[in-house]
């Protein structure tokens, strides 16, 4: 089997000093190095004071990261810049937040090209390069002008926007029609795909083919909808482990005979965490007689700490629990446990498990792993009930699970009321539907869906070059 490559912003090594909190994603693409050999190129996600394109190479765990360092004009315009000013409110349909520079888009484009002149040396010819994420759309075109005539895969890990939407960033069309350089580009849930067809169509006159293949003029892409899983196995097997159990006990002493309702997602603005703190904080209102017996642990590193939109959610969620402590709290019950670390993944498996409820409510989201994560650590026997986002990615899979609007405190409100009442029956059932899909659809179902539509593109990748 050949190679594979993966490119992508963020690295994370198996064993790096990270590794402990790394997201689901990270985990993921080990997993499929482990499996394929390879590589996995990316930035370090270090500064350095100029760009040399020197590359760090380290192999740990059956699996080989290859990183360089970037200038701090890069790191600004690229990755705080149109990464996560501009690419990234916009694709979460946050346009009131999306940020147009022009110094953004040009440093987006420049570290895209040094990322190509970099990586292309390292590129045999029977490679499978797979391109990861929103950082690094125009890649593919980037490798094809070096020459790079190997299978190309682009997969987009966040929502695709409405194309009116989508209109509104300057030079949209410019940065979609770099996409056609790759050969396969994947999409966690139907809808995406079909909002990036429906740009294609309207504002690119592209043309659907009946095999799935897009076409404009001469250049042509495969678009495939397959969603990302976890590794199931392993995540069930981190519940069972000690630090798990310790930390599972540690939660129901603390507890002291309360449900436990749990969230853990990066600080973004795009995971509703204030909107999900209103919800809760309606429940406290609405159910005066059962609110003293949960309270929610909402866990939220700090993400993007650099960016303007990062630091005004932190402030938000930080005045916004204060409030909601204030009001509610008594002298022997605290209702809302707010943390700004991230934890271990045993220690986060434990907590799952003690969780009475999962309450993931992003208002948009490609996938959301953190709402199969925890249905892989429950107890079978008396499984906890997963509230989720009918905007989540996961959604899609996921009908067994209490859907909610997450912009609605009333639905998320009355959501908390039923899965705290829910029968020991429909729990098990519900758990046993959604578990069975979690472990089918799993990491390693996702990357052969992907992998198997890549190696099977013909390869006359001539017109692309
Ligand atoms: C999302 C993106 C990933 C990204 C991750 C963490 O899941 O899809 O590409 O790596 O967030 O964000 P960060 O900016 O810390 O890499």
């Amino acid at each position: 089997m050949s190679r594979l490559i993966v490119i992508s912003n963020r690295v994370t090594a198996p064993n790096g000093s990270n590794s402990g909190a790394q997201g689901g994603l990270a985990v993921a693409l080990a997993a499929a190095l482990r499996e394929n050999g390879g590589i996995w190129f990316g930035w370090s996600g270090e500064q350095t004071d100029q760009f040399t394109g020197q590359i760090s190479m380290q192999r740990s765990e059956g699996v080989t990261t290859a990183t360089v360092d970037l200038e701090e004009q890069d790191i600004d315009e690229y990755y705080n810049g149109y990464a996560n000013r501009t690419l990234w409110p916009l694709f979460h349909y946050r346009i009131d937040l999306a940020e147009y520079e022009r110094g953004f888009a040009g440093g987006y484009q420049r570290v895209n090209e040094r990322f190509a002149e970099t990586v292309r040396p390292l590129i045999e010819p029977d490679d499978v390069i797979w391109v990861q994420d929103y950082h690094m759309f125009p890649l593919g075109q980037e490798l094809r002008r070096r020459g790079c005539r190997n299978r190309i895969g682009f997969f987009l890990h966040i929502p695709w926007p409405p194309r009116r939407l989508l209109s509104s960033l300057p030079k949209a069309h410019e940065l979609i029609e770099t996409l056609f350089a790759y050969d396969v580009i994947g999409f966690h849930t139907q809808e995406w795909m079909e909002s990036f067809i429906d740009f294609a169509r309207a504002e690119m006159e592209a043309v659907v083919q009946p095999d799935g293949v897009l076409r404009i003029g001469l250049k042509s892409v495969k678009l495939v909808a397959c969603p990302i899983g976890i590794d199931a196995k392993e995540f069930a097997a981190l519940a069972e482990s000690d630090a798990a159990r310790e930390t599972y006990q540690q939660m129901r002493t603390s507890a002291v005979g309360r449900s436990l309702i749990v969230g853990v997602d990066r600080l973004d603005y795009s995971k509703g965490l204030e909107e999900r703190f209103l919800g809760y904080e309606r429940f406290l209102t609405t159910y005066p007689e059962q609110r003293k017996e949960v309270f929610l642990l909402q866990i939220a590193p700090p993400s993007r700490a650099s960016v303007e939109t990062y630091q005004r959610i932190r402030n938000t969620l930080e005045g916004l629990s204060g409030k909601i402590n204030g009001a509610h709290a008594d002298l022997d019950w605290v209702p809302l446990r707010y943390v700004n670390q991230g934890y271990p993944r045993d220690v986060l498996a434990g907590v799952y498990r003690a969780a009475r409820i999962g309450l993931v409510t992003p208002l948009r989201d490609g996938m959301n792993l953190v709402a199969k994560e925890y249905i892989a650590a429950q107890d079978p026997k008396d499984p906890g009930v997963l509230i989720l986002s009918k905007f989540a990615g996961a959604a899609a899979q996921m009908e067994q699970a209490l859907l909610v609007n997450p912009y609605s405190a009333e639905e998320v409100s009355d959501a908390i009321c039923q899965a705290l009442n829910m029968p020991l029956g429909e729990r098990i059932a519900r758990w046993q539907a959604l578990k069975a899909g979690v472990d089918e659809q799993d990491v390693m179902w996702w990357l052969k869906k992907f992998t198997d539509e890549l190696r099977n593109v013909p390869m006359e990748t001539e017109t692309r070059l």
